[in-house]
């Protein structure tokens, strides 16, 4: 049987991929204030702010592929049963060809209607924008299908679990400043080896085997470690 190699990926791992992070300098928490267009009373105060924010992720993800961090994770599928629960809400992962992908905090080509929130929506190239006027097939209003900050993560509880069950945890490119994806390292098993790849890593326990590279190259690194020969 395969051991069990879960991932915890943040901002960092698409950087490379042409997609701004949060907190580096120059981030877009730089630009817009985070409480305006990422969170629930911001969406309440002015949503036609908020949908714009997100209409321009979306047209940012539309020329981003996906880098060799995230294709070293599809390769590690050859040694490894790999669980990726990402922080991300574009979709390199799946561009990748990651098998397991586990969105925390949204997914940035999704919408869903407001009274139902179980009708999610794939967007697509030509019916990328939302407004607070879109309506669905059913007439009611849409909202970007992302986690705002003041909401709850439903998605938390099956991360927990795989956390909890790891042979092998990797964290990459995330500050970890936000709860509680930043939080599941603690869950990871006493016996597994952590390893955390980011250029300017935030503090971390020292059972963690800090990587300070980009994700690409500290990827690189870690498959070279990782790599089961046969
Ligand atoms: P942050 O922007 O907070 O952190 C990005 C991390 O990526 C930092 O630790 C950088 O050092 C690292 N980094 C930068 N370039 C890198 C590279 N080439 N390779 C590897 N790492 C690199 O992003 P997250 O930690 O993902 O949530 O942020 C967490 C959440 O905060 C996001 O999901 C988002 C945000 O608010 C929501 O909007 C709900």
């Amino acid at each position: 049987m395969k051991k069990k190699l879960v991932i915890s990926s943040g901002a960092g791992i698409s950087a490379e991929s042409g997609i701004t992070t949060f907190r580096d300098a120059g981030g877009l928490w730089e630009n817009y204030p985070v409480m305006d267009v990422a969170s629930a009373d911001g969406f309440a105060r002015n949503p036609a702010l908020v949908h714009q924010f997100y209409n321009e992720r979306r047209r940012q993800l539309l020329d981003a592929r996906p880098n060799a961090a995230h294709m070293a994770l599809v390769e590690l599928e050859k040694w490894y049963d790999v669980y990726v629960i990402t922080q991300n809400v574009d979709d390199l992962h799946e561009k990748a060809g990651s098998s397991r992908i586990l969105h925390l905090h949204g997914e940035l080509m999704k919408a869903r209607s407001i009274p139902h929130p179980e009708r999610i929506y794939t967007l697509d190239e030509e019916h990328l924008e939302t407004t607070p006027e879109s309506r669905d097939e059913y007439g009611d209003p849409i909202r970007p299908h992302i986690v705002f900050f003041q909401e709850a993560v439903p998605n938390i509880e099956r991360a927990i679990e795989w956390a909890s069950q790891a042979d092998i945890f990797v964290v990459v490119g995330t500050s970890l400043a936000v709860y509680p994806a930043a939080s599941l390292l603690h869950y990871v098993p006493k016996t597994s080896p952590i390893y955390y790849i980011d250029p300017h890593p935030a503090p971390v326990p020292d059972r963690v085997h800090v990587i300070a590279e980009p994700a690409s190259r500290g990827m690189a690194e870690l498959v070279k470690e990782l790599k089961i020969e046969n």
